[in-house]
């Protein structure tokens, strides 16, 4: 059973809340977090005391150049890696106090995934992968879950490949195979490290549409590594990641303002925390 609570920190007097989310907690959060991998003088700081909040219900891209921290960001946040110092929060449970058990539960039941490599079972059929989460958790496969399943396999255009194999099935569909995997369980949040890395453009801008139609017209919370500014304006905010720190933060995006919030960051010593610019990037 999960006793860890969260104390809004900006209400003060405000009573913990203590067995249910509630609409102003994240969906993930970062507390202090750090991680630093090896030791001595081969030590690398991958994550440095990062605070960052996810909100529940929106399409949250966490960008940056390669060695800033993003997969490691996010490995810790969905309970994949254990951190250094600092704590990782889904929801009110604090992941970075649970044990392997707690946490193996803690991803089968409440996180989705999606990989850049899709990690489909070669041997089952498009309805047999998507169904597979359902089947490790022992879930029946009652009528509200085929509606469920009937709306994201429609929005998904899956229709007419649901009994092929992966090898059957393009990147983009075996993609989308993927992602209504992820969602089948409803998780609380999906976690998508460069889902658009394997595809081409198009298959990519399809990919990419759909995880946003999740999050505005199925109500689900999707955070997404990416290198690809074009994949991160589709989302409702970038939080931009430099030396394992938070180096900018863009609401809105378009793939001019993340171009721009990329080049700022390179344009930087080193990031500081200030105020929104002109362009909507804060630096
Ligand atoms: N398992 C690991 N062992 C040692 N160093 C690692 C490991 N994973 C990542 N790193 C290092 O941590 C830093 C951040 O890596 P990562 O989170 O993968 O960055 P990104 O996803 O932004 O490319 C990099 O310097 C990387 O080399
Ligand atoms: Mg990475």
């Amino acid at each position: 059973m999960d006793t860890t609570v969260y104390v809004p920190t900006d209400r003060t007097g405000a009573q913990p809340d203590r067995d249910r989310t509630t609409p102003d907690v994240p969906a993930a959060r970062a507390r202090t977090l750090s991680k630093v991998y090896g030791a001595g003088g081969s030590a690398v700081r991958a994550l440095d005391a990062v605070d960052v909040d996810f909100a529940a219900g929106a399409f949250t891209a966490i960008m940056g150049p390669s060695g800033s921290g993003k997969s490691t960001l996010m490995h810790l946040l969905a309970g994949l890696d254990t951190a250094t110092s600092g704590s990782a929060y889904l929801g009110t449970t604090e992941t970075t106090r649970l044990g392997d058990a707690e946490l193996t539960r803690l991803r089968r039941d409440r996180i989705g995934f999606v990989f850049q490599s899709f990690n489909l079972l070669p041997m089952f059929t498009a309805e047999q992968n998507i169904l597979l989460p359902l089947e490790l958790a022992g879930s029946r496969v009652d009528a509200e879950v085929r509606e469920w399943f009937d709306t994201l396999v429609t929005t998904l255009g899956l229709g007419g490949r649901l009994t092929h194999r992966p090898a059957e099935l393009s990147g983009g569909q075996q993609q989308r195979v993927a992602i209504a995997r992820a969602l089948i369980a409803r998780p609380e949040v999906v976690f998508a490290d460069e889902p658009t890395g394997n595809l081409d453009s198009r298959a990519g801008a399809e990919v990419l549409s759909f995880l946003r139609r999740s999050v505005r017209e199925l109500g689900r919370t999707v955070i997404m590594v990416t290198h690809d500014p074009t994949a991160a304006a589709y989302a409702d905010r970038v939080v931009l990641l430099a030396d394992g720190r938070i180096a900018g933060d863009i609401v809105d995006p378009t793939p001019e303002s993340v171009l721009a919030g990329l080049d700022a960051l390179r344009s930087l010593e080193a990031p500081v925390q200030g105020t929104p610019q002109r362009d909507g990037v804060t630096r």
